[in-house]
């Protein structure tokens, strides 16, 4: 008894030995999986622990647009080759408002571009990858619970795949569980966390459909009757986003009201959209999240779980990496030389790029989107703005800047 309420049994199993690693990493995301490569290849061994399946992770639908930043790391990094050989590199976007297209010409503007390769797609390469390798990802890991991140021994417990209570032990853990995680809720809010949350008054509804590509590059349009992006994901698969009403479900739009809507929003002088067999249908989240500090003891936190943008910047996954290639390199001074000044600033170091990230998604979401309550006026004030934003290299500049990513290397974290 006593026994049991110093050490409740759900805590500490001791029925199978400790797994023992480096770095404890929850959710095999872009950040889990990507982190984990990073320590491998500077000799740091970690285990990455997924509630969901293989399959569940390689198959889930998510944006696709890699900044130049996270192609050169992912190149760098070795896990690159499909990418560069199945992504489709975009110099350049059109932006469409008042019945006209005005082209954004990335390449042109900043040397710089973005490629078109679903998030899937990254997943599979680095989840092949680090299994080629020999790393350690448990999928359909349950229960999954971090212990004792402010002492100097923090352990995860999990429920595996066969049912069977496990106790990892490591000396860093990382929280890349995505934006519904459990290891932010460690660090406790408002003593000591800080969210900073905005709703948006409209959601995206996406379609994949057997179509051919409305355009080589692709397409953000305004208008009156709202927000319409025609994006794609090979010669013959087209993914495409309208604003819908918060309240919509996916059975709100058949097939002939979301073409009725792509055309209405999109076509005119120079675009028309393309259709096709549709699919896949969905409702996606639209918020920006942020939460400071990311780290709270041996708990650091990447990716989703510490910061959600809207899709319209296309930002999410490339913030993760940004995230884990400080993370990597923080924990990596810590584990082999003791220096934990990284580890220490760590959020000061990737704060300023989630802000401007932040900044970035928002301005594009509100600059874009019609908002349910606009007035006359304000849709005249938006396709000023529009005008204005791409009428001028510094406009269009600015844009492109932070479409195709702030450059990694030139925000080395502080080593102070
Ligand atoms: C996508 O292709 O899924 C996509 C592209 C651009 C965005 C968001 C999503 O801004």
């Amino acid at each position: 008894m006593l026994f049991n309420r110093i050490l409740p049994i759900k805590e500490y199993p001791v029925n199978v030995p400790p797994i023992r690693t480096r770095v404890g990493i929850v959710g095999a995301g872009p950040a889990g999986l990507m982190l984990a490569h990073l320590l491998h290849l500077q000799g740091i061994e970690s285990v990455v622990l997924e509630a969901r399946s293989r399959q569940e992770v390689e198959g889930t639908i998510r944006a696709g647009i890699l900044e130049q930043n996270t192609v050169d790391l992912l190149v760098e990094a070795g896990v690159g080759d499909r990418l560069l050989a199945e992504g489709h590199r975009h110099t350049g976007t059109q932006i469409r408002f008042a019945g006209q297209g005005r082209r954004i010409d990335f390449e042109a503007l900043t040397g710089r571009a973005v490629t078109v390769y679903p998030q899937h797609e990254v997943l599979i390469d680095l989840i092949a990858r680090r299994l080629a390798d020999g790393g350690d990802i448990r999928f359909g890991a349950g229960d999954v619970e971090v212990h004792e991140h402010t002492g100097s021994r923090p352990f995860i417990t999990f429920v595996d795949g066969d049912g069977q209570r496990q106790r990892l032990e490591c000396e860093l853990v990382a929280g890349c569980d995505g934006s519904r995680t459990a290891t932010r809720n460690l660090i406790p809010e408002p003593a000591v966390r800080t969210d900073y949350f905005r709703q948006y008054p409209f959601v995206w509804f996406g379609i994949l459909a057997e179509a051919p590509r409305t355009s080589d590059e692709l397409i953000y349009a305004h208008s009156p009757s709202g927000f319409a992006l025609c994006s794609t994901r090979t010669e013959t698969v087209q993914r495409h986003y309208l604003q819908v009403s918060v309240d919509d479900t996916v059975e709100d739009w058949s097939d002939a009201r979301i073409w009725d809507e792509l055309h209405r929003r999109v076509d005119g002088p120079g675009a028309e959209v393309r259709e096709g067999a549709i699919f896949a249908k969905s409702v996606l989240p639209f918020r920006s999240f942020v939460c400071e500090p990311m780290q709270s003891g041996r708990l650091f936190l990447a990716g989703d779980a510490a910061h959600t943008v809207p899709p319209t910047g296309a930002k999410g996954m490339n913030l993760a990496m940004a995230d884990v290639w400080v993370l990597a390199d923080a924990m990596t001074g810590f584990l082999v030389s003791g220096d934990r000044r990284g580890l220490d600033g760590y959020t000061a170091a990737v704060l300023p790029r989630v802000w401007r990230a932040q900044h970035f998604s928002w301005w594009m979401s509100t600059m874009l989107h019609t908002a349910p309550d606009a007035s006359p006026f304000d849709i005249r004030r938006q396709e000023a703005e529009l005008d204005t934003v791409t009428s001028s290299d510094a406009g269009r500049t600015l844009i492109a800047e932070n479409y195709t990513g702030l450059p990694l290397r030139e925000r080395v974290y502080a080593r102070v």
